[in-house]
């Protein structure tokens, strides 16, 4: 088990920039998130290390939708980190395009025994991590490592994500949250007990270093510190 250890900053962003960017250097296999809040921290990992020639890359999960439409994550990651960069890493993108089958699939097998070095993750107002919504099928899944499924949560498409097995496989996992609706689903799920109806919570049955980057609206209803 481990615990989620909350570093409150004005610029959560900006501390994950940082990260995203030294692993960058060392050449590791970072895992985005998708949603809104990392479009800033993918920005200014791009200026704090333009050449991610050495580090892979790959998603948390992916709406199923073409890599140009604008609620696809690939495509957030591309206007706001890739298209930035001086040279790009491998890049392991989720077929969105694709049934979501067949994406989840080929992810799967293009994954292979990847290990990520540092996995990013955003949280769901309800507790939900990469596209793992509570009481879902796909929250159960325990014998692969990537599943596809209806969302819970806007936007109401299907995806494709990772496994809790696979989140778990991370040598090391940040969780970037901003904004006073998250402030319960923090509390919940860093603070509360480990509770299947809270995704992010289960985050804690690993082993890997657990941080959560929130910002103070987010951390109102925790005990945290830097
Ligand atoms: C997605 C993400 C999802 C996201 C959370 C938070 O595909 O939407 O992977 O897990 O990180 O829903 O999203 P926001 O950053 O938009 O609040």
């Amino acid at each position: 088990m481990t615990e989620g250890r909350l570093h409150v900053f004005d610029d959560p962003a900006g501390a994950v920039a940082q990260l995203l960017a030294a692993e960058a250097r060392r050449g590791g296999a970072i895992v985005l998130t998708g949603g809104s809040t990392p479009e800033r921290a993918y920005e200014l990992a791009a200026r704090l290390e333009p050449d991610w020639s050495r580090a892979q890359v790959f998603w948390g999960d992916e709406r199923c939708v073409p890599p140009d439409d604008g609620r696809s994550n690939f495509g957030l990651a591309k206007r706001a980190l890739l298209d930035r960069l001086a040279a790009l890493p491998d890049v392991h993108r989720i077929r969105g395009e694709l049934a979501p089958a067949a994406a989840a699939a080929e992810y799967e097998a293009e994954l292979g025994e990847a290990t990520p070095d540092l996995l990013l993750l955003g949280l769901g107002p309800d507790g939900h991590v990469a596209s793992l919504f509570p009481g879902s099928p796909q929250l159960a899944e325990r014998a692969r490592l990537v599943t596809h499924g209806p969302a819970g949560l806007e936007p109401f498409v299907e995806r494709v994500t990772l496994t809790l097995p696979a989140l778990l496989t991370a040598r090391r996992i940040v969780v970037l949250v901003a904004g006073a609706g998250k402030a319960e689903a923090v509390e919940r799920s860093f603070r509360g007990p480990v509770d299947e109806e809270v995704p992010a919570s289960l985050l804690r049955r690993g082993e890997a270093p657990l941080d959560v980057y929130l910002d103070p609206a987010a951390a109102t209803g925790a005990a945290s510190a830097n």
